[in-house]
C-alpha cells in the first residue's frame, strides 16, 4: 500500500501551481529584470536589460514629489513610477506614484485594471473612497500617517478637503497597473455624442459640453 494517496498528489501539484502563479516576478530565475525600453513591451512586461550594463541608478529615482504630470484645472500633480517611467521595477510586481493636490485638488474617479493599490497620506487632509461592484461607497477622510486601500479594478477617487496642500503616496501590486479615468474615457473619445448620451443617460448638450472639456470629438 502506497503512503502517498492520490489526493495528496493532487494537493502537491496544486501547491506547486499556486507557488508558480503567485510569483509574478522574474526573481525565480534572476535577481531582477531592469526593463529594456528600446524593445516592445509584452504581456509579461519589458525584456531585461543585460545585467552587465545595469547600475545602481536603475534602482534609484530622485524625488518622487518632483511631478511629471500636471493638471492645473483640478489642482493635481502626479509622479508616475510604473515600469515605463522606472524600468528597475519591471517584472517585480510593484510600482508607485505620488499625488500632490493644491486646495480643492481632485483625483477624478478612475480604476487600475491590473493592480491593487494602497495609499499613505503624507500631508494634508484628503477625502478618499472607492465604489464596489454592488455600488456601495467606502470612504474615509485621511491625514498624515493614515492608510487606505483601493481594491483592483474598482472606481476610486481622492479630494483635497483641507485648507493647504495635500501629499499622498500610492503603492501598487503590479509594475504596470494601468489607469482608466472615467471622465476622460467617456468624454475624451470620438464616439458620436448621441451614443455617449445613450450609454450614460446624459442629455446630448451635457455630453457635448463634457466632450469639449475633455478633448473628445464628434
Ligand atoms: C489650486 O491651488 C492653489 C495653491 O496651490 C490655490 O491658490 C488655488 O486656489 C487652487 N485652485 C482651485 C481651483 O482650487
Ligand atoms: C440615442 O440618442 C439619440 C439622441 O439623443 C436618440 O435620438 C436615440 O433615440 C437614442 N437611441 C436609443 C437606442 O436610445
Amino acid at each position: 500500500m502506497s503512503l502517498i494517496k492520490p489526493n495528496m498528489i493532487i494537493l502537491f501539484f496544486f501547491i506547486i501551481f499556486l507557488l508558480n502563479s503567485s510569483s509574478s516576478s522574474n526573481a525565480a530565475v534572476q535577481d531582477f529584470c531592469v526593463g529594456d525600453l528600446t524593445a516592445p513591451e509584452g504581456p509579461a512586461g519589458y525584456s531585461c536589460k543585460k545585467a552587465s550594463v545595469v547600475t545602481s541608478n536603475d534602482f534609484f529615482y530622485k524625488d518622487i514629489f518632483k511631478s511629471n504630470q500636471n493638471f492645473p484645472p483640478i489642482n493635481l500633480s502626479l509622479t508616475y513610477l510604473f515600469s515605463q517611467q522606472f524600468p528597475g521595477l519591471n517584472g517585480l510586481g510593484i510600482s508607485l506614484l505620488s499625488i500632490q493636490m493644491g486646495p480643492g485638488g481632485i483625483v477624478p474617479a478612475h480604476t487600475h485594471p491590473r493592480a491593487n493599490e494602497v495609499i499613505v497620506c503624507i500631508e494634508g487632509t484628503v477625502y478618499v473612497g472607492f465604489i464596489s461592484t454592488d455600488n456601495k461607497a467606502y470612504t474615509k477622510t485621511i491625514q498624515a500617517g493614515d492608510v487606505f486601500i483601493f481594491p483592483q479594478g474598482l472606481l476610486h477617487f481622492q479630494l483635497n478637503v483641507g485648507k493647504g496642500q495635500a501629499k499622498v503616496l500610492a503603492f501598487f501590486g503590479g509594475s504596470s497597473p494601468g489607469i482608466q479615468t472615467l471622465a476622460f474615457s467617456l468624454f475624451g473619445n470620438d464616439l458620436p455624442s448621441d451614443v455617449v448620451g445613450n450609454v450614460t443617460f446624459l442629455d446630448n448638450n451635457v455630453v457635448k459640453k463634457l466632450k469639449a472639456r475633455f478633448g473628445g470629438t464628434n
